[in-house]
């Protein structure tokens, strides 16, 4: 128990809002993994989220437990790791209104995702879409983490995180602990397979791969994968200049954990035809035990109700503390 309270906090959340994809893995969840020995470790499905753009409900409801069961498949084991679905836990919600209150106009009108998506959605730029980096904030301020492992493209999210809490804290004290984003070396952004200047994203489907796609359709991607026009056509790492083979590379890397060096060592003298399929094949031997175990999970309906009303459980507890914190400092009389 002792021990347990010195662990350093990691936390981390995924949109249910598309099927998971190698670049959710490469930049987030394969950073997650097996580190429970080391931390304490709160990893959940941002359900909330979703719904600042529409879903259909039935998707979203398949999708989150779907998202439990890959998380659990990715080797998060739910006795080790506090795995749960956001809209459980009310206390997002709750800090989420008090932080908006702290997060500047200005700030929120300098997000990256929100000016992407914004554009993406216009008949749909709701108040939600906004002010989401302050529920993201609650999300993650709630449970004190140390870490918050992300991709690339998160990282300045969690940076307005720590601003809104130096801000909180400014005025009240030590509330809330500092976090720092903790971006992966290889897969922190996984580009698009058929389109390099873009990041892997479910709004492309041809260029993404889904952790739970069948072997041949991912090597089929891989196949037609868009490398560069350039005239030496070797597998060379060169982002500027080769963004496509380089991509094909970081993905090669983090899957196989080889060097950039090593690869082209590899590859000396072979070629595009070759390095596509090889790729393929290391993410298909990759991603089989994961979907295959995802596959079995999902059939156990019963099991993964267990562990994320036990993991609602856990996470209150530790969320309710915060906020009643925070309540108490902003005036809110005690309930
Ligand atoms: P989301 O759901 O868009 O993405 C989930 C995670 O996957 C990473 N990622 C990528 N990494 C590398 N290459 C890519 N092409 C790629 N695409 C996605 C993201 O960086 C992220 O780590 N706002 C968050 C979800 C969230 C959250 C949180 C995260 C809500 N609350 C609290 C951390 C802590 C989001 O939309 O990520």
């Amino acid at each position: 128990m002792e021990q347990e309270m010195q662990k350093k906090v990691m936390l981390s959340g995924i949109q249910p809002s598309g099927d998971l994809h190698l670049g959710n893995y490469l930049g987030a969840i394969k950073n997650w993994g097996a580190r429970a020995e080391e931390f304490d470790c709160y990893y959940f499905m941002a359900d909330m989220h979703t719904i600042t753009v529409r879903q259909n409900p039935a998707d979203l409801r398949r999708r989150t437990l779907e998202q439990l069961a890959t998380y659990i498949a990715c080797g998060l084991d739910p006795e080790k790791n506090t795995l749960f679905i956001q809209s459980h836990i009310p206390a997002h919600a709750e800090l989420g209104w008090v932080l908006n209150c702290y997060t500047m106009f200005g700030e929120l009108s300098r997000m990256t995702q929100f000016k992407d998506k914004s554009a993406k959605h216009a008949d749909n730029i709701n108040g939600g879409l906004f002010t989401y980096p302050a529920l993201m904030a609650a999300d993650i301020l709630l449970y004190q983490p140390d870490y918050v492992p992300v991709g690339n493209d998160q990282k300045q999210h969690v940076e307005l995180t720590r601003n809104v809490a130096q801000r909180f804290n400014n005025i009240y004290g030590d509330v809330f602990k500092i976090p720092e984003p903790y971006i992966p070396k290889t897969g922190a952004r996984i580009m698009s397979l058929n389109d390099p200047s873009s990041k892997m994203s479910k709004s492309i489907p041809d260029g993404c791969v889904f952790l739970m796609e069948k072997p041949e359709d991912i090597q089929r991607k891989f196949k037609r994968a868009i490398t560069d026009s350039d005239t030496e056509r070797c597998v060379r790492f060169d982002p500027e200049n080769k963004p496509g083979v380089s991509n094909l590379m970081s993905i090669y890397a983090a899957v196989t954990g080889k060097t950039m060096e090593e690869i082209e060592a590899e590859f000396d003298g072979q070629g595009y035809g070759a390095f596509k399929p090889a790729v393929g094949e290391a993410v298909i031997e990759c991603l089989r035990p994961i979907r295959e175990e995802a596959q079995r999970l999902l059939a156990d309906k019963a099991y993964l109700e267990s562990v994320y009303r036990a993991g609602a459980e856990k996470a209150s507890y530790v969320a309710n503390k915060t906020l009643r914190k925070v309540y108490k400092k902003v005036g809110f009389v005690a309930r």
